[in-house]
């Protein structure tokens, strides 16, 4: 047995307990535990109550004591569902250029978009692919991120894929943050395939699906359903294989047409992520269904572009998480504190719901039970922030960060020593 460890006083745990996993949810409807402390071990919690209480418990035994000073709040380790940190090259050109009123086409025909982050990944390196994964995942950490999705997608060959994913693997093997990696060589046909799209998407589920499942590099399948990247026709086929083989899928959907949320939840994938052009006959479709609808806020600011119906989707009865989408091209934030808060605001949204959306409902995404929420058998992944009232997060809309960040139990950022 790990050494027993017991954090406080804290003047508010917030624990994400007890709300339900889909619909609009009240602020009344948050928990709030007050004067607490932590009691962790073997990277998992114990129990939270009464810091007093648990102090005194704990006295005779051999318990380590991290005795706060002054105010701090707590709330679970944020898991943002949904990036694309695995890159190489920057996208700069382009963001001018959008800004200064070049369309989505213009800039693709003078070498911007997704296919130059491709060739961009390409001539890199593993070794330098796993450098800009771990480098952007410390940017996620500093906002109290402690589990981070990260799509392939940028490599469009069997072997140029399967680089990337293995380099997810690797980053996550080097740095305290867990990784959940997944397989996006569906993100467009890429332009030196020598053929058409069905047969793009059959050589990568022929020959790189089974590799997936035997070198264990991931075991999700993304596809983004798209006006120039895939239609229907073309990735149901793509999705079936996928299903059957065991993989969970997850379709970037509705982005800038409908179409994709209806894949979505006629395959059942774990979530349908963008979501931007719903209407409201894809969101009754998604609330009656189990897909989480993921709002991607980065994606909007970064294209200046409008946000996904957060508010409809939870009105309607739907499951909402929200994350970063963090990519070289159309969210090159990365700040999913600053992004969640702003979506807050922007779709009159409580607090209760943006928490949810990065914590309990975003690790429902990624179909991880054991974290996102703060009570005893769930993962000892925590933020502290340095105020006695939890309304202080949000209200400062991304610019108030995490100042202690627990990953199983341990101390991985320290705001003080960094
Ligand atoms: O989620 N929509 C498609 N894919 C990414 C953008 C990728 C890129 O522009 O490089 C997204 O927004
Ligand atoms: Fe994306």
């Amino acid at each position: 047995m790990e050494q027993l460890t017991l954090i406080g006083p804290l003047n508010q745990v917030i624990p994400m307990t007890g709300m339900p996993i889909k619909g609009a949810v009240s602020d009344s409807q948050l928990r709030i535990i007050e004067n607490a402390g932590i009691l962790f071990a073997d990277g998992l919690i114990k129990t939270i109550d009464s810091y007093k209480k648990l102090a005194t418990e704990v006295k005779d035994l051999n318990v380590k004591l991290i005795q706060l000073e002054g105010n701090h709040i707590c709330l679970p380790g944020f898991v943002d569902s949904h990036t694309h940190i695995c890159f190489g090259g920057s996208r700069a050109r382009d963001y001018a250029m959008r800004n200064a009123g070049k369309t989505y086409l213009e800039i693709a025909e003078e070498g911007g978009g997704i296919w130059d982050t491709v060739q961009q990944t390409r001539k890199a390196t593993k070794k330098e692919l796993i450098k800009g994964i771990i480098k952007r995942a410390k940017q996620h950490l500093r906002n109290g991120v402690t589990t981070i999705e990260v799509k392939s997608g940028y490599g469009l060959t069997v072997k140029e894929e399967l680089k990337m994913l293995q380099a997810i693997k690797e980053a996550d093997e080097q740095f305290p943050l867990d990784f959940v990696s997944t397989c996006l060589a569906a993100h467009m046909l890429p332009r030196d395939f020598n053929g058409n799209s069905s047969e793009y998407l059959s050589e990568i589920s022929e020959q790189l699906f089974p590799v997936l499942k035997k070198e264990k590099l991931s075991n999700r399948v993304d596809a983004f359903i798209e006006k120039g990247a895939f239609n229907k026709s073309e990735i149901e086929p793509y999705l079936s294989k996928a299903a059957e083989m065991g993989f969970d899928i997850t379709i970037h959907a509705d982005q800038f047409s409908v179409g994709g949320s209806e894949v979505a939840v006629k395959f059942n994938a774990v979530s349908a992520d963008h979501l931007e052009a719903s209407t409201s006959n894809e969101i009754e479709l998604l609330a009656k269904s189990e897909v989480i609808s993921t709002a991607l806020p980065g994606a909007s600011l970064g294209l200046g572009c409008s946000f996904t119906p957060a508010r409809e989707i939870l009105d309607a009865g739907g499951a909402l998480a929200i994350a970063s989408d963090h990519n070289p091209g159309s969210a090159p934030m990365g700040d999913l504190l600053t992004q969640s808060a702003i979506l807050g605001t922007m779709q009159k949204l409580t607090n209760a719901e943006v928490l949810a959306g990065i914590t309990f409902r975003a690790a429902a995404a990624l179909k991880l039970q054991d974290r996102g929420k703060l009570e005893a058998g769930y993962l000892a992944d925590f933020n502290l922030f340095h105020t006695a009232n939890f309304n202080e997060v949000l209200y400062n809309q991304g610019a108030f960060k995490p100042c202690i960040v627990y990953k199983k139990g341990k101390l991985i950022y320290n705001k003080h020593n960094s």
